[in-house]
């Protein structure tokens, strides 16, 4: 772990249009979380992420995952890179692909996820982009929301840090909701980091207890 002093160094794993990554940026910038983001990684080499990390000067990494033999091999690639920017947090911000049981475990309890849902209802594998708002409006649930939890071994699983909910409307489309729900993912994600930096997060008999007094 690095010296925390300036706060925490924070690497981001994207694959899209990090707009997330980008509430996280300015969070930093304004002082909002005590810490900065030191590395941003993509699978995707045309991930618009990139270029909101370069424009805040942020090392941008595309890391081809076809230049690994497995998954294995790939999340060894890019935890090597996260070690060697001393990263305290992992933050994936719409982030594509599953790492290794052998990642997870090297960062235990310091990499998190969002979620456009709340979980632990709408996760797991197909669950991502607007595969999530189209089963949310099919199944008639009137509330939907977001989730930031930390990452274990399973998909869309592990120790739930933050949730929101959004009104599910009866005149929905999967982009109007998916649009309301990112709002509040720009909220809760950077406010889960600033806990996770202030050191307010414990996670007991698996569930994350928000430490409120002295210690
Ligand atoms: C968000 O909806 C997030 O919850 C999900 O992927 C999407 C990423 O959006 N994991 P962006 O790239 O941060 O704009």
């Amino acid at each position: 772990m690095s010296d925390t002093g300036k706060g925490i160094k924070i690497g981001v794993l994207v694959s899209g249009g990090g707009t997330n990554l980008q509430a996280i940026i300015d969070s930093c910038e304004s002082g909002y979380i005590p810490g900065r983001v030191v590395v941003v990684i993509s699978n995707r080499k045309d991930a618009y992420a990139l270029e909101r990390a370069k424009k805040h000067n942020i090392p941008a990494l595309f890391i081809n995952p076809k230049d690994y033999k497995n998954l294995d091999e790939y999340s060894e690639k890019i935890s090597e890179e996260l070690i060697k920017k001393e990263v305290d947090l992992v933050c994936l911000a719409g982030f594509l692909l599953k790492l290794s049981p052998e990642f997870v475990r090297k960062f235990k309890n310091r990499i998190m996820n969002i979620h456009p849902a709340l979980l632990p209802s709408f996760g797991g594998p197909g669950m991502y982009g607007h595969h999530v708002h189209e089963a949310v409006i099919k199944s008639g649930v009137k509330i939907t929301g977001c989730t930031v939890h930390f990452v274990d071994e399973e998909y869309d699983h592990g120790p739930i840090i933050l949730q929101k909910a959004v009104e599910v409307k009866d005149d929905d489309t999967p982009e109007k909701l998916a649009e309301r729900v990112l709002k509040e993912e720009h909220k809760i994600y950077p406010e889960a980091i600033k806990l996770f930096a202030e050191k307010k997060l414990e996670i007991i008999d698996g569930k994350v207890v928000k430490k409120t007094g002295r210690t």
